[in-house]
């Protein structure tokens, strides 16, 4: 049967009907909400190349807490900028269990027990190289890395965190931070990996946040080649076999196929980073007045649940789940 018998027009007559036939709608226990957390105190910092967001210290995160558990949001996901002078090239303060993002995992857990802790784990912010792990001769040593980003994981563990998220690449690291996690006790503390992330230039914004930026070089030979949907699929598979719980893609719009796949692929939960540099292309765009900011924002979430994300990590989850909210 075709056309005139069929008229898929009739489906999308009138709001009742499209809401009634929609496949896929955003909730905000969708979103994990992403924090930068600062050393200092009483001060609120706004991100030059990402509008809108901000750097909180410790003692002013309340507010920002409670709106989005207000909002319905569950998930926060921790960074912290560490000062110039904490930094090396060994990760001394990323495994110090009184460091910033210690004390932080405390604060929220102490404070709001319900929220669920995600903590970055990755050498990045706290390198004197800005990588991601230990440098040896401009290279960047996996074994060893693993090693301190398995402390690492423990650290924040010990601290609270629920889930601990390493988004460093190295090979073999979810199965260590598993090992290490369980032989200090931490049984019950959750793996989200990033398992397929690339070498992308759309996180330039996030590292100005947290003044991380690659001293020399790039991240090529650790993050994935942007060619790639094979090896993607590959380091998927490996991180299961490691102990991951939830696999992470990353970027996220312009690698929705990867997402896709790894759905297709693995039955297993999927999560998205709607990266610093999507926000920043929406928000600049929206102040040029080229793009209406709400709808470019929920159109590109939707795109991530459409291709099979269960979570996604982005700087819109206040704002989205806010209008979410206020449609209801
Ligand atoms: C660091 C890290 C990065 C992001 C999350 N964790 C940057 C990088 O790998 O250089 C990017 C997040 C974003 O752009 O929003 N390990």
């Amino acid at each position: 049967m075709s056309f005139p018998n069929i008229r898929l027009r009739r489906l999308r007559q009138s709001p009742a009907i499209r809401n009634m036939v929609r496949e896929h709608n955003l909730k905000p226990s969708d979103f994990i909400a992403p924090l930068f957390i600062m050393e200092g105190e009483n001060s609120t910092e706004e991100i030059p190349s990402m509008p809108d967001y901000f750097r909180y210290t410790l003692d002013v995160l309340d507010k920002e807490l409670e709106e989005l558990i207000g909002e319905g949001i569950q998930s926060v996901l921790l960074f912290v900028k560490v000062p110039d002078e904490l930094k090396d090239n060994k990760g001394t303060e990323a495994v110090n269990d009184q460091g910033l993002m210690q004390r932080s995992v405390r604060f929220i857990k102490d404070h709001y027990p319900e929220l669920l802790v995600m903590t970055d784990v990755a050498l990045d912010p706290y390198s004197s190289y800005g990588h991601d792990g230990i440098v040896e001769n401009e290279e960047i040593l996996n074994d060893e890395s693993v090693e301190v980003l398995a402390q690492m994981a423990v650290s924040h563990a010990k601290a609270g965190a629920d889930v601990v998220a390493p988004s460093d690449m190295m090979d073999g690291r979810i199965g260590a931070m598993r090992k290490a996690l369980d032989k200090a006790g931490f049984t019950n503390t959750g793996i989200m990996a990033y398992s397929a992330k690339y070498a992308s230039s759309f996180y330039g914004p996030f590292r100005d946040a947290l003044d991380s930026a690659p001293g020399f070089g790039d991240k090529r030979t650790y993050q994935m080649d942007p060619a790639n949907t094979d090896e993607a699929l590959r380091e998927v598979e490996l991180d299961i076999q490691e102990g991951a719980d939830i696999v992470m893609v990353k970027p996220g719009i312009p690698y929705l196929d990867i997402v896709h796949a790894v759905k297709q692929n693995f039955n297993i939960p999927v999560s998205v980073y709607n990266v610093s540099g999507e926000y920043a292309m929406i928000k600049a765009a929206a102040e040029k007045g080229w793009l209406n900011e709400e709808e470019a924002m929920m159109e590109s979430l939707l795109a991530f649940k459409r291709a099979g994300a269960d979570l996604i990590a982005t700087y819109f989850a206040k704002a989205a789940s806010r209008l979410i909210n206020s449609n209801q």
